[in-house]
């Protein structure tokens, strides 16, 4: 019994804060990122990453976490703006454009 509760508690309280939410990360990218990545993920603009192609996602969690905090180019750096969890959230919706 309590080896199943260990599990229980291992599953469905604590894995959140190893993992982001993608669901989250969905209302974060459409907030914050959608005006310029758009909807599907290609950019609005030119010369910009077309994420459904894997572009500029394929990077380590880090890599990517410390690109969403310090922006890139145009892009701004969303460190103060976006707390933790919502980048990390937003980085687990990325992968999901792949
Ligand atoms: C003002 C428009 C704008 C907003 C808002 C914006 N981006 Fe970007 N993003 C860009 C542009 C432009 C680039 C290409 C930068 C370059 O290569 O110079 C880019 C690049 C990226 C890349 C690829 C970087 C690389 O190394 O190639 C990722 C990943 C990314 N953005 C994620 C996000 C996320 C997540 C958000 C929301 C939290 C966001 N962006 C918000 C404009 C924006």
């Amino acid at each position: 019994m309590l080896r199943i509760l260990a599990l229980f508690l291992l599953v469905f309280v604590f894995q959140p804060a190893f993992a982001g939410d993608v669901f989250a990360g969905k209302e974060v990218y459409k907030q914050h990122c959608q005006d310029c990545h758009g909807a599907t993920g290609r950019g609005e603009l030119a010369m910009m990453p077309n994420f459904s192609r894997g572009e500029g996602i394929m990077k380590t969690d880090r890599e990517m976490y410390r690109l969403i905090l310090q922006g890139k180019g145009i892009m701004p750096g969303y460190e103060g703006v976006l707390p933790d969890e919502d980048v990390d959230n937003v980085i687990a919706y990325l992968k999901t454009f792949l």
